[in-house]
């Protein structure tokens, strides 16, 4: 059996979690012939890595502007996508049209436009793109998947999720990229893709309609100043402004290998900053956001998403016409520190306190009861290392019983949710999202969107 062909766009924290496990654990089916990105220091971190720990060789490291000469030395079979936000569509459609399969970190993209080009790329190509959603792959959340489909509280009629990201990792957004929305799409899109996914696919539901409010109320210069906080904001980054020492939201690159290697290192030939001050101008995201959606087949959505919250985690009640589930995640904030997957571990800072997950179950008219679940481990409650054996065996089943693959349809059906949810607070009016990008008129449920 010859070996699949994989490249890689987009060399920063979170390739790592793909790449290792491409060339150790699943080195021999699968081949990683190149990688691209704009930073060659952070290409040559990668290479060091492959070359010395992980014991496989250097590979060629392209340039972003010589993305499509890569595709044609190279002949890759799937191209994984990792690059910040704004750039998946453009590198998922020039994939597509060279002939590759895509996979792609969420979210599918960020607006409605390039979801569309994507989508069009798709259709002329008939290529596959999967969407990586971890979030779906973690074994608690899939109990949750068994028992809404199993029956156990009838037919759902409506959901209310609440996540909470804390002063750690939620304000690690607000140092990078993501918070610009031409970036990431802001976090409706970048992080509530990883929430409205959930929700499609718990209820095998499409959504139809959202309505929104979002503010920036606590990150930024201006809220800082506000609240009396006007000294935490001196400092255009942290790393090497001793004045910075004591803030808590300071996060000093200096203090690990791999931020100085990723992240320090290709400061001079990307102009990316990591660390830049949480409290400056310029930040233009909501950090908290409320909003309803309504799905095709009826069920209601409530959710919020808060951005400096002093616990993290999420709370998720369903409502069914033969009763409710109540489900609890705290696990514990986690940071994307670069780090490879054997070394995840979650922080240890106050407020991340883990108290664990737990499922609970209110029947009508009968005692509730806990359902029994395996702790969780590893990165992303143990989602990561399941959704590798997906992606990389070869023995992975090519069908799942819990529908856990996720194509350009399913990732475009979560993203649209937060586009339509931006759209809702520009027009303060209710968006529906067949406006924005069509998706299969006649499905009725997720299940039948590839
Ligand atoms: N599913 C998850 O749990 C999870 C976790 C973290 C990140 N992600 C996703 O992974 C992707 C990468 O995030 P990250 O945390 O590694 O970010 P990062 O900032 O660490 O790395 C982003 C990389 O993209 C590169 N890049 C920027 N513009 C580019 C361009 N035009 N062409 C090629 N490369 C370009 C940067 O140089 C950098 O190396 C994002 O899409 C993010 O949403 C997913």
């Amino acid at each position: 059996m010859s070996k699949k062909r994989f490249a890689f766009v987009g060399t920063g924290g979170r390739a790592i979690s793909f790449i290792e496990p491409l060339v150790t654990t699943y080195r021999d089916s699968n081949v990683l012939v190149a990688i691209c990105d704009l930073s060659p220091a952070r290409m040559a971190y990668y290479n060091g890595m492959l070359a010395g720990e992980w014991a496989y060789h250097a590979v060629p490291a392209y340039p972003a502007a010589q993305f499509d000469d890569m595709i044609r030395n190279e002949k890759p079979d799937t191209v994984f996508v990792c690059s910040i936000d704004s750039t998946h569509h453009d590198y998922i459609v020039r994939a597509l049209r060279a002939g590759c399969d895509v996979i792609t970190e969420k979210p599918l993209t960020i607006d409605a436009d390039k979801c569309r080009a994507i989508l069009d790329a798709q259709r002329a190509s008939g290529r596959r793109v999967r969407v990586a959603f971890n979030y779906r792959w973690a074994p608690f959340r899939t109990k949750v998947k068994e028992l809404i489909a199993t029956g156990v509280i009838g037919k759902v009629r409506s959901v209310n999720l609440e996540y909470l990201l804390d002063t750690n990792h939620g304000a690690d957004y607000f140092r990078r990229w993501h918070s610009h929305a031409a970036d990431s799409g802001t976090l409706l899109v970048h992080k509530s893709t990883h929430h409205f996914d959930l929700v499609n696919w718990w209820l095998d539901a499409i959504p139809q309609q959202v309505f929104a409010y979002g503010d920036l109320v606590f990150y930024g210069r201006k809220n800082a100043e506000a609240r009396g906080d006007g000294a935490l904001t001196k400092y255009p980054r942290y790393t090497s402004h001793p004045e910075a020492k004591s803030d808590p939201f300071a996060l000093d690159l200096d203090e690990s290998e791999p931020f100085r290697k990723i992240y320090r290192a290709g400061e001079a030939d990307s102009g990316y900053i990591r660390d830049q001050n949480v409290f400056r101008d310029g930040i233009d995201i909501p950090d908290q956001m409320s909003l309803n959606v309504r799905y095709r087949t009826g069920e209601v959505l409530t959710y919020s998403l808060v951005c400096f919250s002093p616990r993290e985690g999420m709370r998720v009640t369903f409502n069914g016409d033969r009763g409710r589930i109540e489900y609890h995640e705290f696990i514990g904030t986690h940071m994307n520190r670069a780090v490879r997957p054997k070394d995840f571990k979650l922080d240890e800072k106050p407020g991340a306190e883990a108290e664990g997950e737990w499922i609970k179950v209110f029947p009508h008219f009968q005692p509730s009861y806990l359902v029994p679940m395996p702790p969780a481990t590893g990165a992303h409650g143990g989602a990561d290392e399941i959704l590798n054996r997906s992606f990389y065996a070869p023995d992975a089943p090519a069908t799942d019983p819990w529908g856990r693959f996720a194509g350009h349809e399913q990732g475009a059906a979560s993203i649209l949710v937060g586009i339509a949810g931006v759209e809702s607070m520009k027009r303060n009016q209710p968006v529906n999202l067949d406006d924005l990008v069509p998706l299969k008129p006649t499905a009725r449920k997720l299940s039948e969107l590839v």
